[in-house]
């Protein structure tokens, strides 16, 4: 084999594995298709260095800038451990799943409940994932939504929060409303809309150390009146 080919061999090696460790990186969709159309330069490259003992050394040019190409593309990719999320309601439903979930995934998770002696923190807390913690947050007491955050305050102070759910929710019995008392739907607005808002005032100065984000659960149920 001559010198061109042993570069073009070479050059294609490195690109193989340039691209054997970007996989093991996980990157997003973009690198499959640059990693598709390269391919086809790589096949062109050994095809032709190997039997047409054509002037190749181009192509593993190219294919060597591919491979730094890559080597260099630090894709933006979030550091989940470094990241904390509040989620209200995490007694049961989606905001149990979602503390599950996300503490799976690494992130730090403040899951706030109802009841803290309740079946959905036991549960919580049986997991014995040191990044969940299981936070007694009642959404329509303010005493209960200040400690919550002087004490998440505490554990992110340097980092801020990456993300509020607002999941707490109440849906009450499904009948006229001739026939349920005005109580009803002044906690239905407590629980499911003021607290949201007292929840975000709140927690707004941690969200903006970290460029963080609120996210609002609804329910269908709240476009039927
Ligand atoms: C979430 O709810 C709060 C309080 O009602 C509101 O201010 C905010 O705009 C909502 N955010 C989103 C993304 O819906």
């Amino acid at each position: 084999m001559d010198i061109t080919s042993c570069f073009c061999v070479s050059a294609a090696a490195v690109f193989f594995f340039t691209v054997l460790w970007k996989l093991k990186e996980g990157c997003g969709t973009w690198f499959w298709t640059v990693w598709a159309l390269v391919w086809v330069l790589v096949w062109a490259l050994v095809g032709s260095s190997l039997y047409l003992s054509g002037p190749p050394v181009v192509c593993g040019l190219a294919v060597l800038g591919c491979s730094l190409f890559l080597m260099c593309e630090t894709e933006k990719r979030v550091e989940l451990q470094s990241r904390a999320v509040l989620i209200t309601g995490c007694d049961s439903g989606f905001g149990l799943a979602l503390a599950l979930r996300l503490s799976e995934s690494g992130l730090k998770v403040f899951a706030g409940v109802l009841d803290e002696d309740g079946a959905g923190a036991q549960q919580l807390r049986g997991r014995g994932c040191e990044n969940l913690q299981v936070l007694q947050l009642d959404v329509t007491d303010n005493n209960q939504i200040e400690t919550a955050h002087r004490y998440i305050g505490t554990q992110v102070a340097d980092t801020g929060l990456w993300g509020l759910v607002n999941n707490a929710g109440v849906l009450h019995c499904p009948v006229d409303a001739e026939l349920q008392p005005i109580t009803a739907f002044r906690y239905c607005m407590d629980v499911n809309f003021l607290s949201a808002v007292k929840m975000c005032q709140v927690f707004l100065p941690l969200l903006r150390r970290s460029r963080g984000r609120i996210v609002n659960v609804s329910s269908m149920a709240g476009t039927s009146d």
